[in-house]
């Protein structure tokens, strides 16, 4: 796309609202409670918050600088900043890791969609995020209250609020840190892609710190929903992908077993909601994609988007069937769905997040993560050297460390 054609969203809402969009989705309410239910609960929650204030905040900014400065999607923005370097396969990774990643995202997605009529309204970006989001966290408040006064819900509480350090363990941080990656959707050049979109009045700072509060707010009650509820009748917290999908509706049964239209409402509002997270998501994974294909290889917009689509129902179908009929092929003992997960969780998205500090923090000068943080001078830059400090040294050295744990070095 040409510079001059790039349309900006309109208000400074719209930027929030439209990576409030991206980010929370079925990581929040999906994936964050199983993760947290493989994980422990309370502890593994205090792990993921220091992932996401240490190296969620600063990697998203500097995505956002990435982003705006180059005013490009992921796939060019590095042969913008950096021409004629190898950093352009930083950009490559992140296409390769959001179109894998929409794959499997997409067959959870059409679990929700089992339980509800398709509404099918995509309306530019910012409109539909505008609209779904204020609907969302409607309903995430509702479902909160209903969960909450189901009987023995406290036991729920007691295992997301109280941390038994014990269960802390190299696997608690990989996982937090994956989490943190995939629910604030970073490390490949969503977020970067939309601020490409951003105006010059927008504050990058501002907009991240937002973002990480609403993400973080969704994602801890979607907790509040799910584990209440599921020890209240008694199912595992750690069962696994399957957490909220196999155990919920017989959640939504036996906790209104006297009013069988309660349990109806409850759950279909739940679909609701959750399809509803998981549609602005998939833009976000599917506008990256395609912006690579249009801008690399000249398909026009719906050409490069219908080939992403096809592309995923391909990954989507086989990553769907290993969870069934093709259970017993394994690689490293998981299912092509697990694996999926894996590979772009906990080592695709650290990775490009410890390459993105490193291109903002050491590479790109000093001054062009100066300008666009204070927008050319004209905010205060108050935390400009915390973050500085944070890109460079505390989110990579974390991010390596982690690595280095899970393989079994130190
Ligand atoms: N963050 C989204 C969620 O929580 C998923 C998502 C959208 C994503 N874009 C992404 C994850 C980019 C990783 C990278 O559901």
């Amino acid at each position: 796309m040409q510079k001059s054609e790039r349309v900006n969203f309109g208000s400074k809402i719209g930027a929030v609202l439209a990576a409030a969009g991206s980010a929370v989705g079925l990581g929040n309410i999906w994936r964050f409670p199983y993760e947290t239910g493989n994980h422990g609960g309370a502890a593994f929650i205090l792990v993921y918050l220091a992932c996401v204030l240490m190296l969620g905040m600063p990697i998203m900014i500097a995505e956002f600088t990435v982003g705006r400065h180059s005013k490009a999607s992921t796939g060019r923005a590095y042969k913008v900043l950096a021409p004629g370097t190898h950093w352009k396969w930083l950009g490559y990774l992140g296409v390769l890791a959001g179109f894998l990643i929409l794959g499997y995202y997409s067959v959870v997605a059409g679990w929700t969609l089992e339980y509800i009529l398709e509404a099918g309204v995509n309306d530019g970006i910012e409109k539909s995020s505008k609209v779904l989001m204020p609907v969302l966290f409607i309903l995430i408040v509702v479902l909160v209250g209903c969960s909450l006064s189901l009987p023995n819900a406290e036991k729920g509480l007691e295992f997301l609020l109280k941390p038994d350090f014990s269960k802390v363990n190299g696997d608690v941080f990989l996982g937090a840190m994956g989490q943190a990656f995939f629910s604030l959707s970073l490390g490949m050049g969503c977020l970067s892609t939309y601020a490409s979109y951003f105006g010059k009045e927008t504050k990058l700072g501002n907009t991240a710190l937002s973002v990480g509060v609403i993400d973080t707010f969704v994602a801890v009650l979607a907790g509040l929903i799910i584990f209440p509820a599921a020890f209240s009748v008694g199912i595992q917290p750690d069962a696994g992908p399957s957490l909220i999908f196999i155990t919920l509706p017989n959640v939504f049964q036996q906790a209104f077993s006297g009013v069988p239209i309660l349990a109806y409402i409850f759950s279909v509002m739940f679909y609701v909601l959750l399809a509803l997270a998981a549609l602005t998501s998939t833009i976000s994974l599917h506008e990256v994609v395609t912006a690579f294909l249009h801008e690399e290889f000249n398909l026009t917009r719906g050409r490069a988007a219908r080939l992403v689509t096809f592309g995923c129902i391909i990954i989507g179908v086989i990553s769907s069937l290993s969870l069934g009929v093709m259970q017993k092929y394994t690689l490293f003992d998981k299912g092509f769905f697990d694996l999926l997960d894996f590979v772009t969780a906990k080592i695709m998205l650290p990775l490009g997040g410890l390459l993105v500090c490193i291109f903002v923090g050491w590479y790109l000068k000093r001054s062009v993560s100066y300008e666009e943080l204070t927008n050319g001078g004209k905010l205060k830059a108050g935390l400009f050297n915390l973050y500085i400090f944070l890109l460079r040294y505390v989110a990579p050295v974390a991010i390596i460390l982690i690595f280095i744990n899970e393989l079994g070095l130190i």
